[in-house]
């Protein structure tokens, strides 16, 4: 799958990609990241791949609007999606279009904080990204990275739902949401798994991925799991 493919699947899966993110998996990914972020009164926040607001979502159940936050990805729809939902909801909140594998058009010293959920693996400058991500922050700035690792399976993402359901209204939902998955997302998910198998999208290990931190400047760093522990959650302070 070349560039243009890819692109053309992140414009298609912005028609059902809510019904992706409003899982219980997405959301509790959302309050992890949230919960290290640490967002401050008048923060600038950069989402670096926002997609349609999850995030943002996330931060507006947890009453949580003063601040600025740029929205940035490469899909056009994705972004209209994230317009509808969140246009005046917080203190600022812009949108721009561009690609994350080209240099950043902000200054440097800007950002108080980056988050950038399930988009990292995409980018095929990594390293470029971190670099640039690094010169935008703000000295002790903060940037919350999460990615799928090299070990991930899509199938304990699902069972998640099930682990986690301790009522019966819980198993409903559940079922709902594999319903759902199996539906409208499973399509997608395939053609993502294509990606991934020709090397296009890149899940990385855990040391690739703290050495590539420490390449861009990051000295610092936390890593965990999260998303059914499917995924990386990075931190690092500027
Ligand atoms: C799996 S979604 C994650 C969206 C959001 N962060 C979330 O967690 O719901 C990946 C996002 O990355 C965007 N994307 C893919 N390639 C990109 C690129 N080269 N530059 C910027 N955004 C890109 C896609 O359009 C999509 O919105």
């Amino acid at each position: 799958m070349n560039k243009f493919f890819s692109k053309i699947l992140w414009e298609m899966h912005s028609l059902v990609y809510d019904f992706k993110v409003g899982s219980r998996v997405h959301r509790d990914l959302q309050d992890d990241i949230i919960n290290v972020l640490d967002i401050k009164k008048a923060h600038k926040l950069l989402d670096a791949g926002i997609g349609t607001g999850a995030l943002e979502s996330a931060l507006l159940r947890k009453d949580v609007k003063d601040l600025s936050v740029l929205g940035v990805d490469l899909s056009e729809k994705m972004l209209n999606k994230a317009e509808e939902k969140l246009a005046n909801e917080f203190r600022e909140f812009k949108l721009l279009r561009l690609d994350l594998n080209n240099s950043l058009p902000f200054t440097g010293n800007y950002f108080d904080r980056i988050a950038s959920s399930n988009t990292f693996y995409i980018l095929h400058n990594k390293l470029d990204f971190l670099k640039e991500a690094y010169r935008v922050l703000k000295p002790q700035g903060k940037i919350v990275l999460s990615t799928p690792h090299e070990k991930f399976k899509g199938t304990e993402i699902m069972k998640y739902h099930y682990k986690k359901a301790n009522k019966f209204s819980h198993y409903v939902s559940a079922l709902v949401e594999t319903i759902v998955a199996l539906v409208l997302v499973l399509p997608f998910e395939l053609l993502i798994t294509i990606a991934e198998k020709s090397g296009q999208y890149e899940h990385l290990g855990g040391e690739s991925l703290q050495k590539l931190f420490k390449e861009a400047g990051f000295d610092s760093h936390e890593i965990t799991l999260a998303f059914a522990d499917q995924n990386w959650l990075i931190t690092a302070t500027k």
